[in-house]
């Protein structure tokens, strides 16, 4: 029997996204963000969010159906993020698709936000290998993991960040140098021209007797606002800082990500989230796996930062798995675990 199309709608955090997968392939996919609303508060306001979603939602499952040349009878299931992610952003995803999947009669998939970011390198580069090596680097995440079998959720945690998160780190920095937000792609841009020698930034949990798979970014964070304070009257030499922030921070989540797949035997590292469109986190993977003969897999940036397609991509894996649908009555998982 054919593969059915395969609807993913996101909405945990500031993207309201619908993407269309059938057997591996992506057939479109429209994103809608709030980010412009969000600028002048500095970070995500849940509300405002939640809000967005609400008029985002029916456009956004529009535009990818147009994208796609597809109806929407020609939805064979639906997949939505239950978590984690922010609770009111959550449930306007979830309600949507209950609607669309009770409506169309089609079973519905509630899936993790993570798995999204992991099958979205599906989607471009094909099957994942089992096992392979996969570093989530996001806003919200930074963890190591061993994927056995994605579908099947056969997943090993390796290790995750202590306190602050990799894009975190960068969007709370790019706060203090003056940058705007969101301070991730700010950060890329304005290292461009700095000397990433310029500051001795730590390398956190790099010791001999740390938790080789653990991070930690709040003491970077502290290094750059301490650096920025040195400067009070005088001029912040910000490309600088930022490109020894960026280097700090690849240089850590890289190395850890080789170690990861050269302990476990593994052949292929997948970088995905949105701290993997960060141009030196990709160069520097890039030039320590050839060094280390392990295939590298990065998505396409459209594909790193929140989207739907990569949520209709885990849906169809799950399908394609024979994996359960969820019952209508499920509920959100803010702070579902790995
Ligand atoms: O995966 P994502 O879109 O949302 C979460 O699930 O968190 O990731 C957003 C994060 C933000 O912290 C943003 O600053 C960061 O990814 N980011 C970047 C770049 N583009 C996005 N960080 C560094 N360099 C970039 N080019
Ligand atoms: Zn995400």
């Amino acid at each position: 029997r054919a593969a059915p199309v395969v609807l993913g709608i996101e909405s945990s955090c500031d993207e309201t996204g619908a993407g269309l997968v059938r057997d591996g392939r992506l057939l479109g996919h429209a994103v809608a963000s709030s980010m412009d609303e969000h600028a002048r508060f500095g970070g995500v306001v849940p509300e405002i969010a939640a809000r967005a979603h609400v008029h985002a939602l029916r456009p956004v499952v529009r535009r990818a159906l147009g994208e796609a040349g597809l109806r929407m009878a020609d939805i064979g299931a639906v997949a939505v993020t239950t978590g984690p992610g922010l609770s009111g952003a959550l449930q306007v995803g979830l309600a949507g698709a209950k609607g669309l999947a009770y409506a169309l009669g089609v079973p519905l998939y509630g899936v993790h936000h993570l798995a999204g970011h992991v099958a979205a390198d599906t989607l471009a580069h094909g099957p994942l290998p089992n096992p392979c090596v996969v570093l989530i680097v996001s806003g919200g995440h930074t963890s190591l993991l061993l994927v056995r079998d994605l579908a099947r959720d056969r997943i090993v945690h390796l290790g995750d960040t202590l306190d602050d998160a990799a894009g975190e780190c960068f969007d709370k920095v790019a706060r203090v140098f003056g940058l705007p937000y969101p301070g991730g792609p700010a950060i890329d841009r304005a290292a461009r021209v700095g000397d990433p020698r310029a500051v001795p930034f730590p390398r956190p949990l790099t010791g001999p007797r740390d938790d080789p798979y653990g991070f930690s970014f709040s003491g970077l964070k502290t290094a750059a606002a301490r650096w920025a304070e040195r400067h009070q009257g005088r001029a912040l030499p910000v490309a600088d800082g930022a490109a020894a922030l960026q280097e700090a921070v690849a240089d850590v989540l890289t190395r850890k990500a080789v170690a990861a797949c050269t302990a476990h035997g593994v052949g292929t590292l997948v970088v995905v989230g949105g701290v993997a469109a960060n141009s030196r986190v990709r160069a520097l993977a890039e030039e320590r796996c050839a060094a280390a003969g392990i295939a590298l897999r990065v998505p396409p940036l459209k594909l790193c930062t929140d989207n739907g397609a990569m949520i209709a991509a885990i849906g169809d894996l799950l399908v394609r798995a024979g994996a359960e649908p969820a019952p209508l009555d499920v509920s959100i998982d803010p702070s579902a675990p790995l």
